[in-house]
C-alpha cells in the first residue's frame, strides 16, 4: 500500500481553499493507502505565536480532520512536535540544502518582503517540509497548487542524499486536485484565499456561521457582464465560485453552466449559499462534538506514538547512511 503524508498548520481559521485544495483528498485516500496527517506547529512558529492560542488552535485542527471525515482507525492523526525525528531530520537536510535555493522560494520571498528583519525559520520552512515528508518513506503528498515549489525542493533534496549518501529516501510525488487546488480570495479573485487576509468576507471557514457564509458569498467579486460561464482569465471572481460550487455539488462545471443560462449572479449566489452551507453545516457539527472530547486527546497520543515508531527506524538508517553517532 502506498504511504500519504501530509500537513496543515495550526494558525486559526481553516477555510474553503484548504478543505478543497488539502483536506478533501485526505478523506478520499484514507480509502486505499496508508494516511499519515499531522498538525504542524513547528511550522507555525515561524512567525510569534502566542502560546495558548496556539495550543488551541493545535485542538482546533486536529478536531477539524476527524469532522471532515479522517477516521484514527484508518490514518495516523498526530502533532509534529510528539515526533522528535521532525526537528531532528530537518536539521540534515538543513545541511544538505544550498541558501540560493531557500531564497528562491516564491512563499518565502512573498512573507519575507519588505521586512527589516526576517527569522531564519522562515526561509528553513520548507527544508522542515522536507523533513516531515521523508521521515515517513512517504509516496504521496496531497497538498494545494501552491505547495508545488515545495515538492519539487523535497524531491530534489531526497534525489542530493540518495546519490551523495545510500539509498535513503523515497522519492514523493505532489497531488493535487483537478478542480480545488487554488481556490481564489472572493473579494479579490486574482489572490489566493488565505488564512490571514485582513477582510474575513475573502474566506469562508469551515466554522463560519450561516449568515456569515451567505454575507460572504453575496459580496463576493464577479464582474459586470452577468453571464455564468467558467472563464479564468476574464471572468476569475465567476470561475472561482463556479468552482467551489462545481467540487461540493459534485455536479460538473459544464452542467453548472447550462443550469444557470439565463439566470444572474443573484439566484446563481443563493444557490451556491446553500450548496456550501449544507456542505458545512455536518462538519461544524462533528467539530463541536469532538474539540473538547478525551478521546481527541487519546487519538493524537496514540497517533504520536504510531507515528514515531516509523520515524525512529528512519532515523536510524539516515544516522548509519551519514555516519552520524557511534
Ligand atoms: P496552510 O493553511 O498553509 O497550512 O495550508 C494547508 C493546505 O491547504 C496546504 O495543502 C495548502 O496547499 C492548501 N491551501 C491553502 N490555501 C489554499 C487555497 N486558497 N486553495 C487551495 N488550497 C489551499
Ligand atoms: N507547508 C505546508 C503549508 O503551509 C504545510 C506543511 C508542512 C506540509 N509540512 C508538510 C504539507 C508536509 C504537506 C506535507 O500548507
Amino acid at each position: 500500500m502506498k504511504r500519504v503524508f501530509s500537513g496543515v498548520q495550526p494558525t486559526g481559521n481553516i477555510h474553503l481553499g484548504n478543505y478543497l485544495g488539502a483536506l478533501k483528498q485526505f478523506v478520499e485516500l484514507q480509502e486505499d493507502h496508508e494516511c499519515i496527517y499531522c498538525i504542524v506547529d513547528e511550522h507555525a512558529i515561524t512567525v510569534p505565536q502566542n502560546p495558548k492560542e496556539l495550543k488551541e488552535h493545535i485542538l482546533d485542527v486536529a478536531a477539524l480532520y476527524l469532522a471532515i471525515g479522517v477516521d484514527p482507525k484508518k490514518a495516523i492523526v498526530f502533532v509534529q512536535s510528539q515526533v522528535a525525528g521532525h526537528a531532528e531530520l530537518g536539521w540534515i537536510l538543513n545541511c544538505c540544502a544550498n541558501t540560493g535555493e531557500l531564497f528562491r522560494m516564491t512563499q518565502f520571498k512573498a512573507k519575507s518582503n519588505g521586512k527589516e528583519s526576517v527569522g531564519a525559520g522562515l526561509l528553513t520552512y520548507p527544508v522542515l517540509m522536507a523533513a516531515d515528508i521523508l521521515l515517513y518513506d512517504t509516496d504521496i503528498v496531497p497538498v494545494g497548487n501552491d505547495q508545488k515549489q515545495h515538492i519539487e525542493l523535497t524531491r530534489d533534496l531526497a534525489i542530493r542524499v540518495n546519490n551523495r549518501y545510500k539509498d535513503t529516501f523515497v522519492v514523493p510525488d505532489g497531488r493535487f486536485m483537478k478542480a480545488g487546488a487554488r481556490i481564489m480570495a472572493l473579494d479579490d479573485p486574482t489572490s489566493k484565499m488565505s488564512k490571514s487576509a485582513e477582510n474575513i468576507h475573502s474566506r469562508i471557514s469551515l466554522l463560519d456561521e450561516p449568515s456569515k457564509i451567505k454575507k460572504s458569498i453575496m459580496k463576493a467579486t464577479t464582474d459586470s457582464d452577468g453571464i455564468i460561464k467558467y472563464d479564468l482569465e476574464n471572468k476569475p471572481g465567476v470561475s472561482n465560485l463556479l468552482s467551489i460550487y462545481s467540487v461540493l455539488s459534485g455536479k460538473t462545471i459544464e452542467d453548472l453552466e447550462k443550469e444557470y443560462e439565463g439566470k444572474g449572479y443573484g439566484d446563481f449566489k443563493k444557490d451556491l449559499v446553500v450548496v456550501v452551507t449544507e456542505a458545512l453545516a455536518p462538519i461544524k457539527e462533528r467539530f463541536e462534538e469532538i474539540r473538547h472530547s478525551k478521546e481527541l486527546i487519546e487519538i493524537l497520543e496514540d497517533g504520536a506514538r504510531r507515528a514515531d515508531e516509523i520515524a525512529k527506524k528512519t532515523m536510524k538508517r539516515v544516522r548509519d547512511n551519514f555516519g552520524l553517532g557511534i
